[in-house]
């Protein structure tokens, strides 16, 4: 195959170079335009791809991991190669196998070898993203390992197998996960870069949901925001909803909306508004309920449940700013 390989300590190897034709600056802005805020980690971890290291990515669900990581691969023009850790996840599964019936009548060869995700990222030169990174039994990682540093790796009855030079190791894991997780091992930890990812503010927040859910209702996307925002804060909650829960809340109130013939807040409507005193706010727990409910872990110490815990996040809410209670 090639004969560039680089081993992971030469840092002026040909793993800088093959950003396709554009500039690193090029494709930073072009990735920025999928992207709702988000500059500092882009530029981070466009930085850390570019100089040819691999990275781990830290931070709870569903802060635009994998919309950072598709938009860059997709700019830079390289495959992005999935997979998700978890104690399934064997060093075989990882690096592939040989077909069992074609083994049987042409026995072992490299031609019916079927590439798993590790091989199939190094041949083609593409990010092999592992989510849940730290559910991935040890002797996975080890196999990680060896392509993190060598950048080849050895398959039986294959042979070698040499990464291109855009071969990216890029894993994510969640800190607050901590059931059925497994402590990294500092040798892994050593050659990872690591990017922590954070929740984005309120503002970022209502740009995505209104992005994401092409509702023309400020007022919904805002309360929607707010409520799942309201959802980290609390001390009986372990982990609150990330935005996506937002964006799910806005679809299925403005879907509850036409059901219901409420008519949202500030939204441009054809007749006169026939929503009573209540029903926005009304509509807006049950979509709540629905949106949030499965994605809120409550602590098991304490008796309350999902449903009771938003309740009291709405009320909060909207007794907090009466305003909103009022339609119009
Ligand atoms: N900054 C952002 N700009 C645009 N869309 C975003 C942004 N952040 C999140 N989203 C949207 O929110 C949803 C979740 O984002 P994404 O899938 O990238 O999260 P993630 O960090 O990969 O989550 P997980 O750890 O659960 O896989 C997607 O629908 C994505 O489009
Ligand atoms: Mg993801």
């Amino acid at each position: 195959m090639n004969g560039n390989t680089v081993s992971g300590d030469d840092i002026t190897g040909p793993r800088v170079t093959g950003l396709g034709g554009g500039t690193v600056r090029g494709i930073r802005d072009r990735v920025a335009t999928h992207l709702v805020g988000r500059t500092r980690e882009l530029d981070l971890l466009l930085a850390t791809v570019a100089a040819g290291r691999d990275v781990l990515l830290e931070g709870p669900p569903g802060t635009s991991k994998s919309t950072m990581l598709r938009s860059i691969t997709a700019e830079w023009g390289i495959p992005f190669v999935f997979v998700e850790g978890n104690a399934d996840l064997t060093p075989t599964q990882l690096v592939g196998h040989h077909n069992p019936s074609r083994v049987l009548r042409e026995d072992y060869s490299a031609e019916n070898f079927v590439p798993g995700p590790l091989v199939e990222a190094m041949r083609t030169g593409g990010f092999l993203y592992i989510e849940e990174f730290n559910r991935a039994p040890e002797d996975t990682l080890n196999t990680l390992l060896t392509a993190m540093a060598e950048r080849r790796i050895a398959v039986p009855r294959v042979g070698a197998v040499d990464a291109l030079p855009t071969f990216r190791i890029v894993a994510s894991m969640n800190p607050f996960d901590n059931v059925g997780t497994i402590r990294l091992p500092d040798s892994v930890h050593d050659r990872l870069c690591r990017i922590a990812i954070g929740y984005q503010d309120d503002v970022a927040e209502r740009g995505i949901v209104l992005l994401r859910s092409g509702i023309d209702s400020d007022r919904l996307v805002a309360d929607a925001v707010a409520l799942t925002r309201a959802t980290r804060d609390r001390d009986d909650v372990r982990q609150g909803s990330s935005v996506r829960g937002a964006i799910d809340l806005a679809v299925i109130a403005k879907q509850l909306a036409e059901i219901r013939e409420v008519t949202l807040p500030d939204e441009p409507s054809v007749t006169p508004p026939r929503t009573l005193p209540g029903e926005y706010t009304v509509l807006v727990l049950d979509a709540m309920l629905v949106a949030l409910s499965g994605r809120i872990h409550v602590d098991e110490t304490l008796s309350a449940t999902p449903e009771v815990v938003l309740r009291e996040i709405w009320e909060d809410h909207f007794l907090l700013a009466p305003a909103a209670a009022e339609p119009g």
